[in-house]
């Protein structure tokens, strides 16, 4: 018989007992197995189950549990209150606040660069933010920040980011115009991998000159989370080799930069919430993330100033409409894509022949899983309607309806 469960299932407790207290007796649980409990060890009784499996049992007398299911995910049922009935049973207290977190981590900082000097890439998203104003509590102006300018950020990012940056947060922040050389070294390039590469590479040089003009501070802040640490191979300790997926892409190792990554032990909401108690606006925390390569891998083909310029006007009116209907949060990403193909439409008395602009809007906890939202058709029509009207060089929108898997979220 086949005793693989994947999936929901039910989970009936037969005894509450200490881990089960407080629960229903009978609740979903999220299950991902192909064995099972064929004979319980001496001392253990069952205390759930599925179906006619051994959905949980425990030696209460030794405080040994054991869980079929997956308490720490969302399709779980009460998972969080098993994990903290359990933390319970091992005698633990509840010590741990965003406060407490801060100022040992700023301490550790502090005791960490000395009176040495670091250097931060701000990508402009949630992460490295709030990593560099930990690390501005920790040694002030000895942390100097570099924002690039890639060319491919959304319309009016660098200047609002940077303000931002320099105004309310007052960090020390070199930005870097370097959107040419991005975009001359990008020019007639089609495949995607080969634009993250390039991209990659210059920004590294860009970092590295910048690293250089200041004198090369030994420290380099990372907004590294918790699953970067457990999904790269990052674990082998501070001074291994920079992640080389995602924002800074691989700096190369001769840079002998010793890394700073204050956030890694935290998930995604864990930073907002220590993003908010340093003063960033909730409006700056609750941003989507926005990927290292920008608008291009949004732009299928090559990436021309043309083609930047109408994809940002389409973008900018999707993030206004998701705004508008208070949207934001609930959603992971909004954006639009521009593809490589042109189709008819009619406009007043003209026929018009011109890009398909593919609008592409998920919810997702983590980026690993995504669907694709089901928005209210009245703010689809808007977003559509406005694009078409409002965007020289667009005259169709259409909704991608694909989840990842098999699906990503990004179209390159
Ligand atoms: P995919 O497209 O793989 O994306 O489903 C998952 C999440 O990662 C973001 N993403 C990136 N972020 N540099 C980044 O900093 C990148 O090269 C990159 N590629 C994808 C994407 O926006 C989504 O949130």
């Amino acid at each position: 018989m086949d005793r693989r469960e994947f999936g929901k299932a039910t989970v009936d407790v037969l005894h509450a007992d200490t881990l089960f207290e407080g629960l229903p007796e009978r609740f979903q649980g999220w299950m991902s197995h192909g064995d099972r409990v064929e004979k319980l060890p001496e001392g253990f009784r069952v205390l759930a189950q599925s179906g006619n499996l051994v959905a949980a049992a425990a030696d209460e007398s030794r405080k040994i549990w054991g869980l079929q299911f997956h308490p720490e995910v969302v399709h779980t049922h009460h998972g969080k209150e098993i994990l903290e009935n359990f933390l319970k049973a091992c005698g633990c207290r509840r010590e741990w606040t965003m406060s407490s977190f801060i100022e040992s981590t700023v301490s550790a900082i502090a005791a960490q660069i000395g009176s040495e000097r670091a250097i931060c890439g701000l990508s402009g998203g949630v992460d490295s933010t709030v990593a560099a104003l930990l690390v501005h509590k920790a040694i002030g102006d000895r942390l100097t920040c570099v924002f690039v300018d890639n060319g491919l950020l959304r319309k009016n990012e660098f200047a609002t980011v940077l303000a931002n940056f320099l105004e309310r947060l007052h960090l020390k922040v070199i930005g870097v115009d370097a959107s040419r050389r991005f975009l001359v070294r990008l020019q007639d390039v089609e495949d995607p991998e080969h634009k993250r590469k390039i991209i990659g590479e210059e920004f590294i040089r860009v970092f590295e000159e910048e690293a250089r003009k200041l004198g090369n501070p030994p420290y380099l802040v990372q907004g590294t989370l918790y699953p970067d640490v457990i999904e790269s191979t990052s674990v082998r300790g501070p001074s291994a080799v920079i992640k080389s997926h995602h924002n800074v892409g691989g700096l190369p190792s001769d840079m002998k930069l010793q890394l700073v990554e204050p956030l890694r032990e935290l998930f995604k909401d864990e930073v907002r919430r220590v993003g908010e108690q340093l003063g960033v606006e909730p409006s700056f925390v609750y941003r989507h993330p926005f990927p290292g390569p920008g608008l291009a891998v949004r732009i299928l083909g090559a990436v021309t100033d043309e083609r930047l310029a109408i994809l940002r006007e389409a973008d900018a009116i999707v993030q206004q409409e998701i705004e508008h209907a208070e949207l934001i949060r609930e959603l992971w990403q909004a954006f639009a894509v521009l593809l490589p193909i042109r189709s008819v439409g009619v406009m007043g008395d003209d026929r018009t022949y011109e890009n398909v602009a593919a609008l592409r809007i998920v919810t997702s906890l983590d980026a690993m899983t995504a669907d694709w939202a089901k928005l209210p058709y009245d703010v689809l029509q808007k977003i559509s309607t406005r694009i078409v009207n409002e965007v020289r060089g667009i005259n169709r929108v259409v909704y991608d309806i694909t989840s990842k898997p098999p699906g990503t979220i990004e179209w390159e």
